[in-house]
């Protein structure tokens, strides 16, 4: 997922939900690596976002692979969502009390990512690092497009990296646009979510590109 050093950008068409269709095919249109799908349950965070039957119709009219945030509190939903068998399937560390759910999804041959709140210490998630694919940085707190970046997330980032095999991506969601991604490589993210900063704006990949930063520039 990190091969050529470049950082890897995935898409979030949370604000694009009524035009949900035509934003896809936008995306369809980038250079962008994933197309980022946030589901609320209402519970977990108070949004109620992206129902499993709309996450089939993206996941039909999408090239780019799918990487599916769950923000949810049940651990049957994770296994429902499961079944669309998306290229990344990201749940959160703060539902978990074993690591039987990551297991279960990567029995199904999918990618699994842990997220984390900007809330949430480290030393939660330490114990599954090394057993997923992908561990996500929430630089706002979940459940809303738009908010602000908290840069003292990245300092969580420096502290978790040195105890990363070199495979596990680190991704960062949240805020993200053209003036943090650098700071956000050089604290080690291999990958950025961004959503109003690139779904905002007209010409989707001239934001993107702006995000798909290369070794040299940090
Ligand atoms: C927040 C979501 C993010 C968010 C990204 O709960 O997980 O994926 O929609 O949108 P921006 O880039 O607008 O913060
Ligand atoms: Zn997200």
């Amino acid at each position: 997922m990190k091969e050529d050093g470049k950082m890897k950008v995935s898409i979030s068409v949370l604000g694009c939900y009524d035009n949900l269709e035509e934003s896809v095919k936008k995306v369809n249109n980038t250079s962008a690596n994933y197309l980022h799908v946030d589901v609320m349950d209402g519970k977990f965070v108070l949004n109620r976002k992206f129902p499993y039957e709309i996450v089939e119709i993206v996941k039909e009219i999408s090239v780019k692979p799918l990487d599916v945030h769950l923000m949810v509190e049940s651990i049957d939903t994770v296994k429902k969502y499961a079944e669309l068998k998306p290229e990344i399937l990201t749940f959160h560390i703060e539902i978990i009390k074993d690591d039987e759910i990551i297991n279960y999804v990567k029995s199904l041959g999918i990618k699994v990512g842990l997220a984390i709140n900007p809330e949430t210490s480290i030393s939660k998630i330490m114990p599954y690092v090394n057993s997923v694919d992908l561990i996500l940085f929430m630089s706002v707190n979940p459940g809303l497009g738009g908010q602000s970046f908290k840069p003292e997330v990245l300092e969580k980032v420096k502290a978790l990296k040195p105890y990363l095999k070199g495979d596990v991506v680190i991704s960062i969601d949240g805020g993200i646009n053209d003036k943090n991604v650098k700071v956000c490589k050089e604290a080690g993210c291999d990958m950025v979510v961004s959503g109003s900063f690139v779904t905002n704006s007209e010409d989707y990949e001239e934001k993107i590109k702006k995000l798909s930063i290369g070794k040299r520039t940090c």
